[in-house]
């Protein structure tokens, strides 16, 4: 696992921005694993504008999303369809066609999740899967568990991600209680892995990330195993990381 320490919010906005850009220059056609939520809302609006410079070109880009809520309508504010179309999709020139995300209206979860299991298989692999950190440790909506699923499930949010995630609804009972997520094996299979983790709040649970044992207790804590994992966080989310090197990139054995 490679640790990319940055300043702050705007360095590895502009940093993961640039590593995405890089590949899609590489490699025209790949398939982006792509994450919602508050940090990566800079990485978005970097690539856009990369976009708009004529620097990137997303027409031939495919895109698979972590998750979704249980029960919202793709037009609904709330959903992570509207937000990626609001927030990177509407701004750029990738093919809707070509953009995949959890269906929450599917109210059957067994139905929902084999669908969405078969629109991953379809992709050789992911080439590049973008990842958040929640303040339990989830990755998609991977809760902490007795055990890593492989595959896409529906999960019962845990109470601290609910309140996490109120910030985005007029008022915390509006916020659902189910998703659809990619699962573990989806995740751990894309050829490269980047984890993007910003401010004090995300301080104690990176810790446990990079310093504790592999463990569904702690789900990123999986990536350990990934063979290309990179993380870039901020000073504000290493700041409990004592023991750890202050170098700007150091690699954890
Ligand atoms: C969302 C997702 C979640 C978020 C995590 C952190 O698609 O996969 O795992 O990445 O909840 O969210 P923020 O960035 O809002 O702190």
């Amino acid at each position: 696992m490679r640790v990319i320490r940055v300043s702050d919010y705007e360095e590895l906005s502009l940093r993961s921005a640039d590593l995405i850009a890089s590949l899609i220059i590489l490699k025209p056609d790949c398939v982006l694993g792509l994450a919602t939520g508050g940090t990566p809302l800079g990485t978005y609006r970097d690539l856009i504008r990369l976009y708009r410079e004529g620097r990137i070109d997303f027409s031939q880009v495919s895109s698979v999303n972590l998750d979704e809520y249980r029960g919202l309508k793709p037009d609904d504010p709330h959903s992570y369809r509207y937000f990626m179309d609001q927030n990177l999709f509407q701004n750029i020139n990738i093919d809707p066609a070509h953009t995949f995300v959890p269906d929450g209206c599917e109210s059957d979860p067994a139905s929902a999740c084999s669908k969405y299991d078969a629109i991953i298989d379809r992709f050789p692999l992911i080439d590049l899967q973008l990842l958040g950190l929640g303040g339990d440790g989830h990755i998609g909506f991977n809760e902490p568990s007795d055990c890593f699923i492989r595959r896409t499930h529906c999960v019962t949010l845990k109470e601290e991600t609910i309140r996490a995630n109120s910030r985005f609804f007029q008022d915390k009972a509006e916020v659902p209680h189910q998703a659809y997520t990619m699962g573990i094996a989806d995740i751990m299979k894309a050829s490269r892995i980047l984890m993007i983790v910003s401010g004090s709040s995300k301080a104690a649970i990176l810790r446990q990330v990079l310093e504790g044992p592999v463990t569904p207790a702690v789900p990123a804590s999986v990536l350990h195993l990934h063979r290309n994992c990179t993380v870039i966080a901020d000073e504000d989310a290493l700041q409990c990381c004592d023991r750890l090197c202050k170098d700007s990139q150091f690699i954890l054995p």
